[in-house]
């Protein structure tokens, strides 16, 4: 099978397509064929080092596809059933081996592709807005790179909740993206946190930042006394070491770094939140765009349009 390895970190160019032999699945695993595969920020910081992985390695942890075999063991899927995984470390290939603990059924209905641009991004936006500050009617919300894959989901899902959304994005034509998706005010980064804090009347009650070090020290001004910064990533780059004496100094603020590998630690939660994403798109209200598609030997060109802040909306390998 064709799959896309990091034999050394670095740049986009370092993706290496190599054939490798087709792995069988062990006790308690699955074999997928693979129809869609989520390229996620994730996996750049992964290939360039940012995340450290023993070398080499398949990149990508999302993907979906058919059931082609199932290990010892295995209740409950069965050849030919479609499913889908996030979080499962390999996913830029044609095949890959899940533990069948990882795996979530398709719905009927639900093209694997799009449960392949939806998994890993919607249970992020879940556990964000219903775990790490559930949002309530009223509340006042930042959204960073709204027109990004977790993004215009956040948008759609806070309005939902009857949240005031604000959105930051670089470009006037993602900045409408985000208001389609139901923003209430679309900003630049440039002097954002003035601006939202004049909007809001005085700061928001949460900040969700995606992007780090570039938006970190305004999102901390954004907030009114006593709210939430949500720093679930680092697109712009790490947050340097920080002194914890400012959110003292900034009105008692709250600052979480969270990851959905914690909030999809049980089967029971796994399916949980992957149900309310799948039911969400089924029922029409939250709408996904999957903004970029290009073939798996394509990886490395996914991954300059991606970092060059090129995209909109979910970027997909097909092999
Ligand atoms: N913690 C978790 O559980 C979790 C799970 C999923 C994703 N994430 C994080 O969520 C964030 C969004 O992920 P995604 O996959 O949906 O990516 P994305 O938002 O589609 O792409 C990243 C966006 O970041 C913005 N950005 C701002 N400064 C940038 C810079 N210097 N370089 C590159 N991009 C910059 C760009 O939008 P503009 O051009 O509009 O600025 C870019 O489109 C990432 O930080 C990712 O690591 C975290």
């Amino acid at each position: 099978m064709k799959a896309v390895r990091v034999h050394q970190t670095g740049g986009p160019e370092v993706l290496a397509l190599e054939d490798l032999p087709t792995p069988e699945p062990g006790p308690g695993e699955v074999l997928v064929k693979l129809l869609a595969i989520g390229v996620n920020y994730i996996d750049t910081y992964k290939r360039r080092g940012l995340y450290p992985m023993p070398l080499p390695f398949t990149l990508g942890e999302e993907g979906a596809g058919v059931v082609e075999k199932v290990g010892e063991g295995v209740v409950g899927v069965r050849p030919g059933d479609k499913v889908a995984f996030a979080n499962v470390q390999g996913a830029y290939a044609q095949y890959q081996v899940v533990p069948a603990e990882r795996l979530v059924p398709v719905p009927a209905g639900l093209d694997p592709k799009l449960a392949a641009a939806s998994l890993l991004q919607g249970m992020t936006v879940h556990y964000l807005l219903k775990g790490t500050y559930p949002v309530r009617p009223g509340d006042q919300v930042l959204v960073h790179a709204g027109a990004g894959g977790v993004g215009l989901l956040l948008i759609q899902w806070a309005k939902r909740l009857g949240a005031t959304v604000y959105a930051t994005a670089s470009t006037e034509e993602k900045r409408a993206l985000c208001l389609e998706a139901g923003a209430d005010y679309a900003l630049p980064y440039e002097g954002f946190a003035q601006a939202v804090k004049a909007l809001s009347g005085g700061g928001v009650d949460v900040v969700y930042d995606g992007v780090g070090q570039s938006t970190f020290e305004g999102s901390l001004e954004a907030l009114r006394p006593r709210g939430y910064l949500v720093l679930f990533g680092q697109s712009s780059g790490p947050v340097p070491p920080f002194d914890p004496q400012v959110l003292n100094r900034k009105g008692s603020l709250f600052l979480t770094r969270p990851t959905l590998h914690h909030y999809t630690a049980t089967r029971k939660e796994l399916l949980f939140r992957a149900g309310e994403v799948f039911e969400a798109i089924r029922a029409g209200w939250l709408r996904v765009r999957i903004g970029a598609e290009f073939p798996l030997e394509k990886a490395r060109e996914a991954h300059e349009a991606l970092e060059g802040r090129k995209t909109t909306g979910k970027v997909l390998l097909i092999p």
